[in-house]
């Protein structure tokens, strides 16, 4: 069962440490929290940043970003189905993450994968990726979250 059908309408979830996501019908609300310090609260705008940029691009595997203030202060992802323990210990993280021209960068737990329209998405990737497409970043300004992103 990889849909919504039986996930509370309206929860909260406290799980990273640089995010506080509200979960809400079909939408994932992901604001910094302030609640571990100014240096976590710095990652999640960083985390939230690098979101819109990918979350935004034509890469696949990462759960799509709807919608974002400038500057990392606020995203939304469609909400996910997030992936369970059991499901995790028969996926394989390392053929979904390392792609043939980008990597996803998620970190290889089973909470930062879900399940959108059947089909498995990184929730949790908001650190840059090390590996991507030539001149992905390179000189490309329209990267920057202010911007419309390319790909
Ligand atoms: N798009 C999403 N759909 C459903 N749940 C999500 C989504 N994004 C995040 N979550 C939930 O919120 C938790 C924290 O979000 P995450 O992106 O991992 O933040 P952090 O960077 O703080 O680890 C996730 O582990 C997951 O349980
Ligand atoms: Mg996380």
């Amino acid at each position: 069962m990889s849909g919504l059908a039986k996930q509370p309408p309206l929860a909260i979830s406290g799980r990273g440490v640089t995010r506080l996501v509200i979960l809400a019908g079909p939408w994932a609300i992901k604001a910094p929290r302030p609640d571990y310090g100014w240096r976590l609260f710095l990652h999640g705008l960083l985390c939230n940043m690098t979101e819109a940029v990918f979350g935004r691009s034509a890469l696949e595997g990462f759960c799509p970003v709807v919608w974002h203030i400038p500057g990392g202060w606020l995203l939304v992802q469609r909400r996910a189905r997030v992936m369970t323990e059991a499901e995790f210990a028969t996926f394989d993280v390392a053929a979904f993450c390392d792609r043939e021209t980008y990597q996803i960068a998620a970190e290889t737990k089973a909470d930062s994968f879900g399940w959108i329209d059947g089909q498995v998405v990184a929730i949790d990737y908001g650190e840059p990726p090390h590996r991507l497409p030539v001149g992905w970043w390179q000189g490309n300004r329209r990267l920057s979250a202010f911007r419309e992103p390319i790909g």
